[in-house]
C-alpha cells in the first residue's frame, strides 16, 4: 500500500459493533468480564485502549514497523527508552536535539547512572570517538532542533549494529511521510506525535515504532507500568490527524522551501538553515535520506543583534510566536529562550545555536501571505 492510502486507511477497521466507519473514542477506564479472567482483550485502559490500539497499528503501518506503542507525549516516549537501560550504561546522542530531550537526559537520568556523550553526529568521526564497551545506544535527532543538520543514518545504524548498540531516531522534524530510519536500519523510531502526526495543534503525544519483538515487550511493559499513556480522545485526534500527513507534509515541504529561498535571498537575512537549499552542507544527504525537506526553517539576521531578533519575531502576525512545531498554522519559537532554554547557554554555543536564531513551523496557510509577514516583520 502506498503512503496516503496507508495514511487513511492502516490500523482502522469500521467498528465491530455498529460499523461506523471512523474508530470511536473508547472513553472508559474499565472493560466488563464475563467471569474473573474473561474478557474481550481489554482489563483497563491504562494497559489496552481501542481507540488507542487503532492508532499504534496505524503509526506502526507509516513507518514500516511491526509495534507501534503510543505515550502521553514525546517526553514520555523518551522516557520509556532511556528506562531501558541500567546504571553505568553509555548513550551517545545528537548535540544539537531538542532541550527537553538533552534535559531529561541529564537531569533525570544522569542522577541515576546512565552517562550521556553529546557529540556532532554530522561528523560520524566524532560518534567513533565517544564509543566505549560500555556505549548501550545512539540518539538520533535528524533533521536536528533547530539547526536543521541532517545525520546520516544509515552510516549510524552500520555502525550501531556491528558493535550490538541500539540505534534509535526521533523522527519528529520529517515525519514518516519524508523518512523512514526503520528501513535505513535503524531499532526504534521516535516521535513527539504533538507535531506533524497530529498536525492540528491540538494534541501532546509520543510515540515509538520498531520491530523487536522482546524490546517491543518491554517498552509495552514500561508502558503500562509506568503509566504515561495518551487518552481516547487525543488518540481519536490523531487519528484523524493522521488521514492528511501525506497532503499537509507536501504543502509544508512547498512553502517551506519557498519560504526559505525567499529567506536566502534577502539582504537583511544572514544565515538560513534548511536542508532544501543547495547550500546547506547536509543537502545532498537529506536528497538520499529524506523523500522533501520539510517545514521547518531557521535563519539569523545580519549582525547578530538580539534586539533586531526579538523586533522580527514582534512583528510576525500571520506566524504566531510560540513553541512547538508542525502544526498546519505557522509558528515562529526563539529557541534560546523557548524550546532550548533547559540546554546551558554555553552548550547551546557549542553546537552553534545562538541567541538570535529564529526557527519557523511553515504552516499550510497561503504562501504569498507567509512571504508579506516575514516582509513587513524584517523590513
Ligand atoms: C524533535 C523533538 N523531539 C521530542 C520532543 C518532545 O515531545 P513532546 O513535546 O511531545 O513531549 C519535541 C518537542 O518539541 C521535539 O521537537
Amino acid at each position: 500500500m502506498k503512503f496516503g492510502t496507508k495514511a487513511i486507511h492502516a490500523g482502522v477497521e469500521p467498528d465491530p459493533t455498529t460499523g461506523a466507519i471512523m474508530t470511536p473514542i473508547y472513553q472508559t477506564s474499565t472493560y466488563v468480564q464475563e467471569s474473573p479472567g474473561k474478557h474481550k482483550g481489554y482489563e483497563y485502559s491504562r494497559t489496552h485502549n481501542p481507540t488507542r490500539t487503532a492508532l499504534q497499528k496505524a503509526l506502526a503501518a507509516l513507518e514500516n514497523g511491526k509495534h507501534g506503542i503510543c505515550y502521553a507525549s514525546g517526553l514520555a516516549a523518551t522516557d520509556a527508552v532511556l528506562k531501558l537501560f541500567r546504571p553505568g550504561d553509555e548513550i551517545i546522542a545528537t548535540n544539537d536535539l531538542y532541550g527537553g530531550t538533552y534535559r531529561i537526559m541529564k537531569k533525570i537520568f544522569e542522577p541515576f547512572g546512565l552517562v550521556f556523550h553529546f557529540v556532532d553526529m554530522s561528523d560520524l568521526a566524532n560518534v567513533k570517538a565517544s564509543l566505549t564497551d560500555k556505549t548501550r545506544m545512539i540518539w538520533v535527532e535528524t533533521p536536528t532542533n533547530p539547526l536543521l543538520k541532517i545525520i546520516d543514518i544509515e552510516a549510524i545504524t552500520a555502525l550501531s549494529r556491528e558493535k550490538g548498540i541500539m540505534s534509535v531516531v526521533d523522527n519528529t522534524f520529517a515525519s514518516p511521510y519524508l523518512q523512514n530510519p526503520l528501513d535505513l536500519g535503524a531499532d526504534i523510531v521516535m516521535h513527539s506525535v504533538t507535531k506533524y502526526l497530529g498536525g492540528h495543534s491540538d494534541t501532546v503525544m509520543g510515540a515509538l515504532v520498531l520491530n523487536d519483538d522482546d524490546w517491543a515487550a518491554q517498552l509495552a511493559f514500561i508502558q503500562n507500568a509506568s503509566g504515561a499513556v495518551p487518552g481516547p480522545q487525543d488518540c481519536f485526534l490523531v487519528l484523524r490527524g493522521l488521514k492528511t500527513l501525506h497532503i499537509r507534509m507536501q504543502r509544508h515541504c512547498e512553502n517551506a522551501s519557498k519560504v526559505a529561498t525567499w529567506l536566502s535571498e534577502h539582504p537583511k537575512v544572514g544565515k538560513v538553515y534548511y536542508p532544501g537549499l543547495a547550500t546547506h552542507p547536509g543537502h545532498k544527504l537529506a536528497a538520499r535520506q529524506m523523500r522533501g525537506f520539510g517545514g521547518m526553517v531557521s535563519f539569523e539576521l545580519k549582525g547578530d543583534v538580539y534586539e533586531e531578533a526579538v523586533k522580527v519575531m514582534e512583528s510576525l502576525h500571520v506566524f504566531s510566536l510560540g513553541e512547538s512545531l508542525g502544526g498546519v498554522e505557522s509558528l515562529c519559537t526563539h529557541p534560546a529562550s523557548m524550546t532550548h532554554a533547559s540546554i546551558p547557554k554555553e552548550e547551546r554555543a557549542k553546537a552553534g545555536l545562538k541567541d538570535t536564531l529564529i526557527r519557523l513551523s511553515v504552516g499550510i496557510e497561503d504562501l504569498e501571505d507567509l512571504i508579506d509577514d516575514l516582509k513587513q516583520a524584517i523590513g
